[in-house]
């Protein structure tokens, strides 16, 4: 069978064997033909080929150089770097120019078959050349979020039940309270005084005393909270999808330097959780940190304290970032916020944050604003191979090892799958299409998936239900949209009035 090795055919490989001994014997330097042939017989022998060259191709380039596409990928340009280079290329797969450390390829995919078939695939894992890199943020210490195998296994096994039903139903509960609390002391005073909301900083502030203590049973002191929001706001600008060069040389940067030490602050901050758990004499059992504090395969309690971060940030800045779209996008669509807001007074105020028509308002913001932006991503454990729509072009291969980037706003944003893409119409989601149905996966899948995705759900129609049935939004400033590690809002300012 023809193979390929290094880049070149057996047929290559034979044809300059033949003209290094030919050129070197024409030229009398025999010694050099005996070292030319043995460089091609051991690149023979040790670069095994990656697959038949015949039968399957790479996918086409990206027609973006190595430096612009470390500039996209790593600054928030990022939001639309994906989708031009899918528009350029014309095919459901590119190969970027984008190395990612142990990976021989790094590929972007746009097909929701092939990123389903990619995330169930028990043999494919987390690309740790590129989430190691969010080990920074804990001050090097490993998560369960940036590992594979047994690192990764217990701690997941052990903290999903603090996800399960009976654990959400109590979660809710501390969900109904804080918002109420809220509310009354943030929300009512700003209405009444006609007062613009900063919605995404609101939205922040009660996330995060949602998750510290329906997860950590743990209230931040003033001072805690402010100084965590910093240390995460710095350490996640600062480490993820950082400039290799800064990532390499950290030291001669002083804003690394600065990260560094508000990474030291995070996991003893995660410490003092620890600490307080211990001291509490009753702890209620199944929640995350009781999970994690007794789960005995943690090597130390920094492993725990990494774990802590990664759940107090998946926890808090998701649901706040989609708290906030979705309120800017009622209030910039005041005809939808009025069909949303009648049928939820017409229903009793237990049954609302059930409203079928809340979760389809709540799942086309999602689609418009689809916070893992620039994911999921992955190393594949093996081969996958993409069926040419062409008869006479030969199949596309994505070979084992290569790491794969399966941006869901490609799927979300593609006029082919949601007509009218840039459009709020949430009424789209009443008879959804096949195509439609495999794209949607907000939560990503597999063994991977988000383990919070039963709070995140459980957060959204519980606090949207309470404000849209009470209150009309009106966009006093629109703002814009950044990127760290998820897509979120910033400078968002809506005018809330009591119903
Ligand atoms: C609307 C809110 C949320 C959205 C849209 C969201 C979305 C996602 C997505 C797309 C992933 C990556 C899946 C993958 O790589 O296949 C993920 C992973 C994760 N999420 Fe969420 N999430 C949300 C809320 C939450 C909450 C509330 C928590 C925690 C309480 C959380 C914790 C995590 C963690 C720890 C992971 C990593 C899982 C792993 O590595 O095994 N997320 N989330």
């Amino acid at each position: 069978m023809p193979r390929m090795v290094g880049g070149l055919h057996d047929e290559d490989f034979v044809f300059l064997t033949i003209v290094a001994i030919g050129v070197s014997l024409a030229l009398q330097w025999i010694e050099p033909a005996a070292i030319g042939a043995t460089l091609l017989l051991v690149w023979r022998l040790f670069f095994k080929p990656p697959f038949d060259t015949k039968q399957y191709r790479l996918p086409p380039k990206a027609p973006f150089g190595l430096i612009e596409t470390i500039q996209n990928i790593t600054t928030k340009q990022i939001i639309t770097f994906f989708l031009r280079v899918h528009q350029k290329v014309n095919c459901n797969v590119a190969l970027l120019n984008f190395p990612v450390p142990k990976c021989n390829y790094t590929v972007l995919v746009v097909d929701a078959d092939l990123t389903r078939d990619i995330l169930n695939d028990k043999s494919t894992t987390k690309a740790e050349g590129i989430v190691k890199t969010f080990e920074r943020v804990t001050d090097g210490e490993s998560q369960f979020f940036s590992n594979n195998g047994p690192r990764f296994y217990h701690a997941r096994k052990a903290i999903a039940p603090a996800f399960s039903n009976s654990q959400i139903n109590r979660m809710n509960g501390v969900t109904r309270e804080k918002t109420e609390e809220w509310i009354q002391l943030r929300l009512e005073p700003m209405a009444s005084n006609g007062e613009p909301i900063d919605i995404i900083h609101e939205m922040v502030e009660l996330t995060l005393t949602i998750i510290m203590d329906a997860a950590f049973e743990y209230t931040l002191t003033k001072e805690e909270r402010e100084n965590l929001l910093t240390s995460l706001d710095i350490t996640l600008r600062e480490f993820i999808f950082s400039n290799p060069i800064k990532t390499t040389f950290g030291f001669l940067f002083p804003s690394v330097l600065r990260a560094r030490r508000k990474a030291k602050e995070l996991m003893a901050l995660a410490n003092n959780i620890i600490r307080a758990y211990r001291k509490n004499p009753n702890p209620t059992p199944g929640t995350v940190i009781d999970t994690i504090v007794r789960n005995p395969n943690y090597r130390n309690d920094n492993e725990r304290a990494a774990d802590i971060i990664v759940l107090i940030i998946g926890g808090h800045e998701t649901s706040a970032a989609s708290l906030a779209f979705f309120l800017r996008e009622l209030a910039k669509n005041p005809s939808e916020q009025y069909i949303l807001q009648k049928q939820l007074r017409e229903m009793n105020e237990e049954e609302r944050k059930d409203s079928e028509l809340l979760r389809m308002y709540i799942r086309e913001s999602t689609r418009l604003w689809p916070l893992s932006l620039p994911g999921p991503f992955r190393q594949v454990g093996r081969d996958f191979v993409v069926k040419s729509n062409d008869p006479s072009e030969r199949d596309i291969m994505i070979p084992k090892g290569s790491a794969v980037f399966m941006p869901i706003i490609c799927l979300f944003q593609n006029e082919a799958i949601f007509e009218d893409h840039e459009r709020f119409v949430p009424s789209r989601w009443e008879c959804p299409t096949e195509d439609m149905k495999k794209a949607w996966m907000p939560f990503g899948l597999g063994n991977r998936n988000c383990i919070g995705q039963s709070l995140a759900t459980c957060e959204l129609q519980s606090i949207l239900s309470r404000l849209c049935a009470n209150y009309n939004f009106e966009v006093v400033e629109e703002g814009s949209e950044d990127f760290s590690l998820i897509l979120h809002p910033v400078g968002i300012r809506l005018k809330a009035t009591k119903i």
